[in-house]
């Protein structure tokens, strides 16, 4: 079985968030089964180009259209790699040769470029997958330009195609014109594409996609409702029939407090000594109060209000009034980092607010704190709090999307359950499981047994892989 995974990012090429982690692991976890092989398609932006710890080889370059465009790709392929997961990168400097990944006024062109490329690829190198797996905004038009551009030709009428909603909030608009300035489509192709005032990509692939996944079950459901679904409720409703649920993974030889080589002190199940050592470790490092006695809550988020940072912000003086400390990590918003600047600048021995995007930073915290707070408005998996459950860190989650999927709420008599859970998107709601996170937390002998389940607790891959091999096989029929 053949699969060609197409997404905007990929660790450890390239990564700005969860999409980067799944496009990394679920290819890695895939090609474990015999009989199947992966090719992982990405731009080759300026950040990988300039690595020299990347190694690549030229394949070959051509030219594809965009419209009246007759653009340069360039194929590239990663050097010495295993046979069954290779690597290809997508070489166009004027699109790809940036500083950042996403944000410029060009994004719609830049990957509706990528779309086209990939798909263009396939017969200069000649290797027709069986199945496209797509993923996001930024890949959803591969399956209407397959049948748009390439259809009636059987190499690429035979292939297969899935696309993941990984977060429905960013659907790839641009205006209208953009069907035949850049498409260089006919209006036959219109109203599959228009959705409002403008073309979407996102809707096109729920439309032309062999089937849609999203990255848990309750995500999967909440979408068909406008709270969640960003407009586009009607069309999954539509659509219904081809959508399934399936929760992310995380790699847990990555993601081992017993191996891990950024923590301070490794540990396990058996022994929490090393975890506090971790923690009094991030303490000292931040420039907090070493006590062992004071619950460390940790936010590991981009800083936007989905994430519900609108809560933080709302209570957050409430929050300073606890004996808590409290540790910031991502960037987003101005005002949400402004608001922890300020916030810690005012309370220097309980807030530490670190404006920055640092994966060691991110590791040593989740070890060496007691929770994680994940308040998310809407969440479609999440993996934080797999992580942080896999350091033993408890979870303080809304019941959300894969937040309601993995993190059952916690008995505090049978200890069965994972973590703390409110249900309304409401500041004190969220006070309110804190709370009951930090009375828990006296409870010294209960605490660390929790602890030590939520450690054997797996969130391996081994169960979605099996999933979507399931899904591959269907469509293959
Ligand atoms: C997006 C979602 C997040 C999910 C990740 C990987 O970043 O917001 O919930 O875990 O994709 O699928």
């Amino acid at each position: 079985m053949k699969i060609l995974f197409a997404a905007s990012e990929a660790a450890p090429y390239i990564k700005t968030g969860g999409l980067g982690d799944v496009a990394q692991a679920l290819p890695q976890e895939l090609v474990k089964n015999k009989e199947v092989e992966v090719c992982v398609f990405l731009p080759y932006y300026k950040k990988i180009k300039d690595n020299p710890d990347f190694k690549v080889e030229f394949v070959k370059s051509f030219t594809t259209n965009l419209s009246w465009r007759n653009t340069y790709v360039g194929v590239f392929k990663a050097v010495s790699r295993s046979k069954k997961l290779s690597y290809y990168f997508i070489d166009n400097e004027y699109y790809f040769y940036r500083d950042s990944l996403y944000g410029d006024y060009d994004d719609g062109e830049r990957f509706a470029y990528f779309s086209m490329a990939v798909l263009e690829t396939l017969h200069e190198i000649e290797y027709y997958p069986d199945i496209i797996h797509c993923n996001d905004w930024q890949t959803a038009l591969i399956p209407t330009l397959k049948k748009a551009k390439f259809g009636g030709q059987p190499e690429y009428d035979r292939i297969r195609t899935v696309f993941t909603i990984h977060n429905i909030e960013y659907q790839g608009k641009t205006p209208k014109e953009f069907l035949t300035n850049v498409l260089g489509l006919n209006d036959s192709w219109k109203s599959l594409l228009t959705h409002g005032d403008c073309l979407n990509f996102m809707k096109s692939a729920l439309e032309t996609a062999d089937k849609i996944t999203t990255v848990s079950k309750t995500y999967s459901y909440e979408i068909r409702h406008a709270y969640f679904a960003h407009d586009l409720e009607d069309i999954l409703n539509e659509n219904a029939y081809k959508i399934e649920g399936i929760v992310n993974g995380i790699n847990t030889t990555v993601y081992n407090p017993r191996t891990d080589p950024d923590i301070e002190q490794n540990f396990s199940e058996k022994n929490l000594t090393g975890k506090a050592a971790d923690k009094a470790y991030i303490q000292e490092k931040l420039g907090l109060p070493v006590r062992a006695d004071v619950p460390v809550i940790a936010m590991i988020s981009r800083l936007v209000s989905h994430k519900g940072l609108e809560l933080v912000d709302f209570v957050m003086s409430e929050i300073m009034n606890r004996d808590i400390q409290f540790i910031v990590l991502g960037r987003g918003d101005t005002k949400y980092e402004d608001m922890f600047k300020f916030n810690s600048y005012c309370n220097r021995d309980k807030l530490s607010a670190n404006i920055t995007f640092d994966p060691v930073l991110a590791n040593q915290i989740y070890a060496g704190a007691d929770m994680l707070l994940m308040p998310s408005k809407s969440e479609p998996c999440g993996l934080a709090q797999l992580i942080a459950m896999r350091y033993g860190t408890v979870p303080i989650v809304r019941e959300t999307g894969g937040l309601w999927d993995t993190v059952q709420p916690l008995n505090i008599e049978t200890l069965e359950g994972k973590g703390f859970t409110f249900k309304v998107y409401n500041a004190h709601d969220m006070l309110g499981a804190m709370d009951r996170c930090i009375s828990f937390f006296y409870d010294k002998q209960k605490w660390s047994k929790h602890v030590k389940n939520l450690i054997k607790y797996n969130s391996s891959w081994k169960q979605p892989v099996t999933e979507y091999l399931r899904i591959y096989n269907e469509l293959m029929g």
